[in-house]
């Protein structure tokens, strides 16, 4: 029988991940999609950090379902931009419509972006490509945190990981989510998206985290 955690995340991409590198392991994961499907838990990720947001989700999960929990959180922090857009990742595309035409018009691949229905991967793309245009240092790293919080909300165990890589000038490939079609990640020539998802797990900011995570359920199931 599986055993099962409880994650206070409702991103179907990153869910998808953690659960093809735990099903292995005999891990099963019960996220806010399954507990809340209502969206009635809404969670303000206010912290500074990817641990203090971990952190947060996890002891928001822990009080509504008075069990323990786990919180991930991640993103991309860009060497050129002083580690923006680092926990705004997600919401890095927030821009006005002015601001995004501008952004549309100068971006070097000319796709029809703003037809795309304004996906948020996507305008996150397009902000990236132009805060970063004619910058010769693209050097970024991918962080994820995770944090394992008792029923009660204290913290029991919290771990990173991270990838290093590089942001390409136009974005490739179809897999991943979020900025992978723009990340080469250490030496590579391919992005996270054109990679196949096996490549990604052996090497994310995600799966490392992970490992150390489940070392450390190794270790406290002993
Ligand atoms: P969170 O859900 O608040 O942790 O936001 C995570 C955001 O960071 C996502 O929306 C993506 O923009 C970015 N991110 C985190 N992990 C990845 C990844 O593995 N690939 C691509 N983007 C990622």
């Amino acid at each position: 029988m599986s055993k099962a955690l409880i994650i206070a995340s409702r991103n179907s991409k990153k869910l998808a991940e953690l659960r093809e590198l735990l099903a292995p392991r005999g891990y099963s994961l019960v996220s806010l999609r399954e507990l809340d499907p209502q969206g009635r838990l809404e969670i303000a990720e206010t912290g500074r950090t990817f641990r203090e947001n971990a952190l947060i989700k996890a002891r928001a999960a822990a009080r509504a379902f008075e069990r323990p929990a786990v919180g991930e959180d991640s993103g991309l922090s860009v060497v050129p931009l002083g580690g923006a857009p680092g926990v705004y990742s997600a919401r890095f595309h927030r821009l006005t419509t002015a601001e995004l035409r501008g952004l549309y018009n100068a971006y070097p691949g000319g796709e029809p972006l703003i037809a795309d229905g304004l996906d948020p991967d996507r305008l996150n793309n397009v902000r990236l490509l132009a805060e970063l245009e004619g910058s010769k240092d693209r050097r970024a790293f991918y962080t994820c945190a995770l944090a394992l919080v008792d029923a009660a909300g204290k913290a029991l165990f919290t771990t990173r990981g991270e990838v290093h890589g590089r942001l390409g000038d136009r974005w490739a490939g179809g897999g991943g989510f979020g900025y992978d079609p723009l990340f080469h990640p250490e030496d590579s020539r391919l992005t996270y998206g054109e990679l196949p998802p096996e490549a990604k797990r052996a090497t994310s900011h995600r799966s490392r985290a992970l490992r150390r995570f489940l070392a450390y359920l190794d270790e406290v199931r002993r």
